[in-house]
């Protein structure tokens, strides 16, 4: 098999939190504890859970957008791990990334063919190959040429984050991170821009990371699916087998917490008690223990590891496999 596009082993961000008393021993956040994942050329990968689990800090991690604390990044089979900013430049861009709100990744004053046209300068793309290239990226995404002469206010929320995937698609990136690219938008274009973007991944043979907190959007864009919970992944395996076959108790309450119109398939809502514990704290047994309907006495005694539980779905419950 091909080497993937992106791989990380037992990847560990922390992040120190300043102490409030003089003399309080130093603390830190675990943002991203101990993540494996390779995503091949191709596929697109998604990450799902609650806010604060470590979605986007895994994805800036993977881009080195952060410094990591342990563990390693590949990138085309390249230790990128402990690269420094000047050596990570002629990796920038094949590597993008997709942000939530497209109104606050344009500037506001800054006219859309311009800022494309930036982009591709600052990577020395040849002008008349950017003009084109522009041109055709215009087309694939529906917007008329005349767009070019606008600003960001005189686009909606929906065009304008069509123009930051055809921004991010600009420089033929070899990888693209794309953080909850759909949750700022109305529910009917979320629609549009999803098919827009599994039209695409066709056209260009994307390779992606798909960061979401919705289970139906890593649903059908996705090959392969992490959940994470407090900077763990918990449950990992091929789309089609991670949701035909959920097994961990949080994949299934996150599942259960989506509301369905069909009453002959009500289902049983399982709603999570309490809040997400904190990552500074972490306790010694699972993580999920304090929410979980099904916890046990050795829960909190011991933490459960990701084990492979057959048909490569890995799954961290001392209850399953
Ligand atoms: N630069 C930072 N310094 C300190 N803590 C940070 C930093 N960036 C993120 N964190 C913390 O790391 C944890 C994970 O944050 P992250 O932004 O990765 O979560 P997320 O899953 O993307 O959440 P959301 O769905 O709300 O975007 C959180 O507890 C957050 O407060
Ligand atoms: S290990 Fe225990 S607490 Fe954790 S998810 Fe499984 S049953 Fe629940
Ligand atoms: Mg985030």
């Amino acid at each position: 098999m091909s080497e993937p596009v992106i791989r990380a082993e037992h990847l560990v961000k922390e992040f120190p939190i300043a102490s409030k008393k003089l003399g309080e021993p130093k603390k830190v956040l675990h943002a991203v504890s101990d993540v494996s994942l390779s995503v091949p050329k191709g596929s697109i990968f998604g990450i799902v859970g609650e806010s604060g689990c470590g979605k986007s800090t895994l994805g800036r991690s993977l881009l080195r957008l952060e410094t990591i604390t342990g563990g390693k990044v590949y990138f085309q089979g390249q230790d990128i791990t402990d690269l420094s900013g000047k050596d990570l430049l002629p990796l920038r861009r094949n590597m993008q990334m997709i942000f939530q709100n497209p109104y606050a990744s344009f500037n506001p004053k800054q006219k859309i063919g311009s800022a494309l046209r930036e982009v591709a300068k600052v990577h020395k793309m040849p002008a008349d190959q950017a003009e084109e290239k522009i041109r055709n990226l215009l087309h694939e995404i529906n917007l008329p040429e005349d767009t070019l002469h606008r600003i960001p206010s005189e686009m909606s929320g929906g065009q304008l984050q069509r123009l930051a995937i055809a921004r991010a698609l600009l420089l033929d990136p070899a990888f693209i991170v794309a953080d909850e690219p759909v949750s700022a938008l109305d529910v009917s274009v979320q629609a549009q821009i999803l098919n827009l973007m599994m039209d695409l991944r066709e056209k260009f043979s994307l390779t992606m990371l798909f960061i979401s907190h919705e289970m139906t959007v890593v649903r059908h864009l996705c090959d392969q699916v992490a959940v994470m919970y407090l900077g763990t992944v918990v449950e990992q395996a091929e789309s089609e087998e991670l949701f035909n076959n959920l097994l961990h108790p949080y994949t299934q309450t996150l599942m259960s917490a989506i509301p369905t119109l069909d009453p002959e398939h009500k289902k049983q809502r399982i709603v999570l008690q309490g809040d997400l514990p904190s990552a500074i704290d972490v306790p010694p047994g699972c993580p999920f223990a304090d929410r979980c309907p099904k916890c046990q006495p050795q829960c909190r005694e011991s933490r459960p590891q990701l084990k492979d539980v057959g048909n490569n779905h890995l799954v961290a419950c001392h209850l399953v496999g």
